[in-house]
Parts: C-alpha cells; sequence; structure tokens
C-alpha cells in the first residue's frame, strides 16, 4: 500500500491510481486543501470514499472535515476513529479499505 501525506505547502499532487483520503479535523482549512488534492489534474476519477479521524469530545463536530468531503464529493465515509486508532479500529480500517481492493494491505 503506497501512501502520501499532505502538507498545507504542496496539496498539488497527481495520483494515477485508485485512493481513500483520510483526513484529520481540525477546522475548515483541512476541507479546503484535501478539496485542492481531489481536484487537481484528474485525481478525482481514483477518488473511493474517506476516512475520518477526530475526537468524540467535538460532539456533532466528529470528523466533520471528513463528513463534509464526503457529501462534498458524493463519495462514502468509510471509518471514523479518534485520535491514532486502536488496535480494533486498524483492524476495522484494512477490512473496510480492502473492500475496496486498491492494493493488497500489509
Ligand atoms: C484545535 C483543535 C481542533 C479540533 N477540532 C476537532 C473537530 O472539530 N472535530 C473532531 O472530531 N476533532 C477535532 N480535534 C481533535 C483532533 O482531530 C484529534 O486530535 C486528531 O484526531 C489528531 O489525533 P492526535 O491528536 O492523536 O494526532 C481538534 C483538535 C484540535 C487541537
Amino acid at each position: 500500500m503506497k501512501s502520501i501525506e499532505m502538507n498545507y505547502t504542496n496539496p498539488f499532487i497527481e495520483v494515477n491510481e485508485d485512493f481513500i483520503v483520510i483526513a484529520p479535523s481540525y477546522d475548515d482549512d483541512i476541507t479546503e486543501l484535501i478539496s485542492s488534492f481531489i481536484d487537481y489534474k484528474n485525481n478525482i476519477i481514483h477518488l473511493k470514499g474517506f476516512v475520518g479521524s477526530g475526537s468524540l469530545n467535538f460532539d456533532d463536530k466528529y470528523c466533520f472535515n471528513a463528513k463534509d468531503l464526503s457529501k462534498k464529493y458524493n463519495k462514502p465515509l468509510l471509518f471514523t476513529f479518534e485520535f491514532s486508532g486502536t488496535d480494533e479500529d486498524i483492524s476495522n480500517f484494512k477490512k473496510e479499505v480492502k473492500q475496496f481492493a486498491i492494493t493488497r494491505i500489509k
């Protein structure tokens, strides 16, 4: 499995294979940054869905960036987890992602 870590300075990365986006939850800048990445070149063609990381302390704003993006691009919110995720979260995450057969997960 290949992963790309995005940063604020350069979201303009071309991806030519199917991908999911794991979005942290902080503020609207995150949604804008990830949108710039998705809208770049033909990236949107390969977009399969979103995963959110957040904190349940934020109640109805829990993982709002991933949820907003899911609605905006009409792609599934595959999974959410708190902070860095528990072992169980990681296992469930892998199951969800495998369903999309993006690539083999180690
Ligand atoms: C300033 C700030 C704002 C945050 N806002 C949200 C939020 O709106 N929704 C949410 O689910 N989590 C929110 N979080 C929690 C982070 O998403 C959480 O810390 C994140 O999952 C990163 O995990 P880590 O702290 O283990 O790196 C916020 C955290 C900070 C510091």
